[in-house]
């Protein structure tokens, strides 16, 4: 074995906007398994993740649901914290990126990253819901496919035709947040200047091992098409943090989504007495593990070591990257009830029967992982009760029943018990570079040996033959030997099993002992530890699954239901100072003159004084008050320090304050009696 080291390992981190679900599973299992194996091997590990809450996809869902962010990330995380340690998966810390922590450290590295020279400004335009008075994410513009006409496309690509384009070329686009029309709108962005970062990052991808080989040659490409500006800025509305030192920009989420590693850290750190620094220094001893599926490498092996460069950070050691999930031999899909969230696959089904099926497929290439259902059910029951745990089931009893719980002095067939040994430096080798599959493939082939062994020997007939009796006691110490080599073997991929095996054989399973035999050591009453799949489990998960498709759709009509029936609300400006709103000098005016401009369509030309002095002023209020000469004596509120704007028909000198949606229904703010023209409004 190695020197010891020790690790910080992460997972990515779920999204707080939808569940967690076997897609996402096949990485926690797939990072849980690898820490548990490094502590077995002796390293010491910190294992953090947490939920990624910021985003535009998290404030529109928040808001179709009635709840603020804050509330629906909460919920996230109570959700998805209980369903990954429904999978047994051991996080020290599962925090979330809405935090303290990752302010101050995204405030901090942008920080550093300024004074380098590696934030650059620019203006982008964007298409804008006017309605929402938002900047709308490709996603969230829909219209009809300038290749194929195909109606209800996204912005970025049709479903149709495959056809990639940008939202700008849509025909008939729509903001699917409120139905309006967008339009494009320009605005200053902060950007991450990546190309300045180019000779580092060449350096990094080739040169330091952390990519795999063949990945890091497909990266190539990137630097070939040369990099470009990261903008790392959103404006308002947008739930995250905001940038230090701008009025209304925040960061982007992707630029504090893997900050949140640290911010776990720390958090954990400073909960346990640990030096947070010494994990995070340039020269940091600790080795940094990430684990991510295939679609985000871009934003782990370019952004973030990065921005960690420009922050003068350490970088990861090791990128693992893993495929997608398919089940059945396709893409996961809710109709068919294959979309399976993890809750619904733990009501049916126990964890560690997808931990141990995931583990036998396993490598460390990205290539797709299926979850063939039938085959899951038969490699499941066949090898962890057919061939590991009836091993113990075999021969438990008779050690228990006839030589009073206690293992035999020697064994009977030493060669056998040698094979543990052999195995073990290739079994340690392949958990070590996630080849699981093959670590498994290897311990379940000892399973053979050692079942054919037992079958041979059949301790069922030596309990019935005269003279046997020392025989009889030394096969079964030695079938029980060999499914305590199995479970210290498994006991990444199946914890809880062997924690159970663990009571039953009263012994540690510790790895570095696997080799050495129990003898003349008592053991515990055998308890089933497993048992097998029904194939009915089965049927009722995707039945399940189907229902949770017909919730969600129904939870989806009600939230549209809501905002139909409801009031729009447009959403809040960006926070004001006093000062701020001091600068407006609003002012009580009485109308005069009131009169149709006639070749505007909404406009009302009005004369307003405001004690001091007459204004005109240009109103949008023609559909609404059709007879202007009703208008003339009431008071208005008036913006009075507006900067005049010369319009086609005239000068206008300040605005009329109104209220309502627009058309008809515009209504001009009234002032109760008492104030007089000219007073100002505080
Ligand atoms: O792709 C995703 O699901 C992201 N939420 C992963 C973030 S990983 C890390 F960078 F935070
Ligand atoms: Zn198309």
């Amino acid at each position: 074995m190695s020197e010891e080291k020790t690790l910080l390992v992460t997972n990515a981190l779920p999204y707080a906007n939808g569940p967690v679900h076997l897609g996402h599973m096949l990485e926690h299992i797939q990072s849980d398994i690898f820490v548990r194996f490094q502590r077995a091997l002796g390293n010491k590990v910190v294992y953090v993740c947490g939920d990624d809450c910021h985003g535009t996809p998290v404030m529109i869902k928040a808001s179709q649901l009635g709840i603020t962010p804050e509330e629906m990330i909460s919920k996230a995380w109570a959700s998805h914290y209980a369903d990954l340690q429904g999978f047994l998966i051991n996080y020290d810390n599962y925090y979330k990126t809405h935090s303290k922590e990752n302010q101050e450290i995204s405030a901090m590295m942008y920080n550093e990253a300024f004074k380098k020279g590696f934030i650059i400004t620019k203006k982008i335009s964007q298409l804008f819901d006017p309605q929402k008075n938002m900047f709308l994410p490709d996603r969230f513009v829909k219209g009809t496919c300038p290749k194929c006409g195909a109606k209800d496309q996204y912005g970025d690509n049709c479903e149709v035709c495959g056809a990639t384009y940008n939202p700008t070329d849509l025909k008939d686009a729509y903001s699917t947040v409120s139905g309006a029309t967008p339009v494009l709108k320009e605005s200053e962005h902060y950007f991450f200047d990546l190309p300045k970062a180019g000779e580092f990052l060449h350096d990094f991808i080739r040169n330091r091992g952390v990519i795999p080989f063949e990945m890091a040659n497909k990266l190539e490409e990137w630097f070939k098409q040369g990099l470009k500006p990261w903008d790392i800025s959103r404006d308002a509305p947008y739930f995250g943090f905001k940038i230090p030192g701008t009025e209304n920009k925040y960061f982007y989420v992707w630029m504090d989504a893997p900050i949140g590693y640290f911010a776990s850290l720390k958090n954990y750190c400073d909960n346990h007495g640990l030096n947070f620094e010494e994990f995070v220094k340039p020269d940091s001893k600790v080795e940094m593990c990430h684990f991510i599926g295939k679609d985000i490498l871009y934003f782990h092996s370019l952004f973030w070591p990065a921005t960690l460069h420009a922050a003068n950070l350490r970088l990861p050691n090791h990128i693992f990257v893993h495929g997608y999930v398919t089940v059945n031999g396709a893409k996961m899909s809710k109709s068919k009830g294959t979309f399976i969230k993890a809750n619904t696959f733990l009501k049916f089904l126990k964890p560690e029967t997808l931990r141990y099926y995931f583990a036998s497929k396993m490598n460390s290439s990205a290539v797709d992982l299926d979850l063939a259902l039938d085959d899951f059910v038969a490699k499941v029951n066949s090898d962890i009760v057919g061939k590991v745990v009836n091993l113990a089931s075999r021969t438990a009893g008779f050690i228990t029943k006839r030589f009073d719980g206690k293992l035999s002095s020697k064994c009977y067939n030493e060669e056998i018990i040698k094979r543990i040994g052999d195995i073990k430096d290739d079994v340690i080798k392949n958990f070590d570079s996630l080849n699981y599959a093959e670590a498994i493939r290897i311990i379940m082939s000892l399973a053979d040996e050692a079942n054919r062994y037992i079958d041979k020997e059949a301790p069922w007939v030596l309990a019935k033959t005269e003279g046997q009796e020392q025989k009889l006691h030394e096969v079964c110490t030695d079938g029980l030997n060999l499914f305590r080599a199995l479970i210290t073997y498994l006991k990444p991929v199946l914890p809880e099993v062997a924690q159970h095996a663990s009571e039953f054989l009263n012994d540690e399973l510790n790895l570095k002992d696997v080799e050495k035999p129990l003898l003349d050591h008592a053991i515990n009453k055998f308890k089933p530890l497993f048992s097998r799949i029904e194939p009915s489990a089965i049927e009722n998960m995707i039945a399940a699954s189907k229902e949770d498709l017909k919730e969600a759709q129904a939870q989806q009509a009600k939230a549209s239901e809501k905002k139909e029936s409801e009031t729009e609300f447009e959403p809040l400006a960006p926070e004001i100072t006093i000062d701020d709103f001091a600068k407006i000098d609003l002012r009580v005016g009485t109308i005069l003159e009131a009169q149709e401009v006639k070749e505007a369509r909404k406009l009302l030309k009005l004369t307003v004084d405001l004690g001091f002095t007459k204004r005109q002023v240009f109103a949008g209020i023609k559909s609404a008050y059709k007879d202007p000469q009703a208008l003339v004596g009431r008071k208005v509120v008036v913006v009075a320090n507006l900067k005049p704007r010369q319009m086609k028909f005239g000068l206008s000198e300040g605005m009329v304050t109104a209220a309502g949606p627009g058309g008809e229904q515009v209504f001009l703010l009234g002032v109760d009696d008492g104030a007089k023209a000219g007073d100002r409004i505080h």
